[in-house]
């Protein structure tokens, strides 16, 4: 069964085609156009801008997945068995790109639609290539947009068991990135700059609701307390040693939020008996995060596997899109082209 996924949530124009064969997804071809050069000297998505480039990208990137997947134009309708679109969550004008392109095509080469939640997108980034994932599965989901872990007691079948109060893990990364002024998106930037910190310094900042109890997450908090710090720092450091020190700072903010993160996922692990836990979503590309969580896990979950995305299914693309809707059209989930809408706070 192949599937042309198509994503435009936020600001990443991506079309992908994969093939799916029983509990697993084969990429045959994974386009993204990334608007981060675009935005980044506002430190942050422009909606508007976002639309706008995304109605000059979707085509072009439409195409070349279709080429890639070696399908060709006199073929499409033969070839695909369901376009999979994501409608919701993410920024109204971008989405509607996405779900009026697929509209069109679903209308002209007469195929029909799945409609899929960008989040369970990422959560079946994990069934690319993947080897046997076994349910219950806790699903820690961490993106820019949002932080939350997920029951996934089957094939959609999930169920929310807590989320973040404030900011997504991401949402914070990009936040601190902002705040000690070293770009933008903040997770990879801060993540490559604590590979060179020392962790000498004696910086520490809090844990937030780690020890809650429930399956919460707070981090605003978390980015407060580092702006307090900096700001002292600035005022007590000459310019050096404050550049310095701002490697120490990325290294203690990524490990608060790793401690956090890890703490909530072994506690939902252990109450739901999970047979694997499975990483998703932006985050899920920080290597500290994607190591310590496989560490914590052989450690206090002798019985469980871990599973991660391949790198290139982490941060927003239209396979994980493709993924998620080849398990809804095996189950013969379809949406008629005219009922389906933009929603830009889908919930799980
Ligand atoms: O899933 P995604 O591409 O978009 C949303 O659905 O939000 O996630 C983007 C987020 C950004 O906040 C970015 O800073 C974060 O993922 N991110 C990372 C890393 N790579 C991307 N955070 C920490 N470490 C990384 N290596
Ligand atoms: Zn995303």
């Amino acid at each position: 069964m192949k599937i042309l996924g198509i994503e435009s949530s936020c600001d990443e124009t991506a079309a992908s085609v994969i093939e799916g064969k029983n509990n697993s997804v084969k990429v045959l071809s994974n386009i993204v156009s990334s608007q981060i050069d675009i935005h980044k000297k506002y430190g942050g998505v422009i909606p508007e801008i976002a639309a706008r480039e995304h109605v000059l990208e979707i085509l072009p990137v439409i195409n070349k997945a279709l080429f890639d997947a070696g399908i060709e134009k006199k073929n499409i309708s033969k070839e695909l068995s369901a376009i999979s679109i994501a409608n919701g969550p993410g920024l109204v004008s971008s989405l509607m790109v996405g779900i009026e392109t697929a509209k069109t095509l679903s209308y002209i080469y007469d195929i029909p639609i799945t409609a899929v939640n960008h989040i369970e997108g990422h959560i079946y980034a994990n069934f690319i290539n993947a080897k046997k994932i076994e349910f219950p599965a806790i699903v820690l989901t961490v993106s820019g947009g949002h932080t939350m872990l997920v029951l996934m007691k089957g094939f959609n079948n999930f169920e929310r068991l807590g989320e973040t109060r404030d900011d997504a893990a991401g949402e914070a990364f990009d936040k601190a990135a902002q705040l000690m002024d070293i770009g933008y998106p903040g997770g990879p930037i801060i993540s490559k700059l604590a590979e060179r910190a020392r962790g000498d310094k004696n910086i520490t900042l809090p844990r937030p609701m780690i020890n809650s109890n429930d399956f919460a997450f707070s981090f605003s908090g978390l980015k407060t307390a580092l702006l307090y710090k900096l700001q002292k720092d600035k005022l007590a450091l000459n310019d050096k040693d404050f550049k310095n020190i701002i490697p120490e700072y990325c290294l203690e903010f990524q490990q608060a939020i790793i401690d956090v993160l890890i703490k909530k996922t072994i506690k939902a692990s252990e109450k739901y008996n999970a047979k694997s836990v499975l990483l998703a979503g932006g985050v899920s590309a920080n290597k500290e995060l994607r190591l310590q969580l496989e560490k914590n896990i052989k450690e206090k979950l002798v019985a469980t596997t871990f599973h991660k995305p391949e790198l290139a299914y982490t941060t927003d693309n239209a396979a994980m899109i493709a993924s998620a809707g080849y398990f809804k059209a095996r189950d013969n989930v379809y949406i008629d082209w005219k009922n389906l809408k933009v929603n830009p706070n889908l919930a799980l």
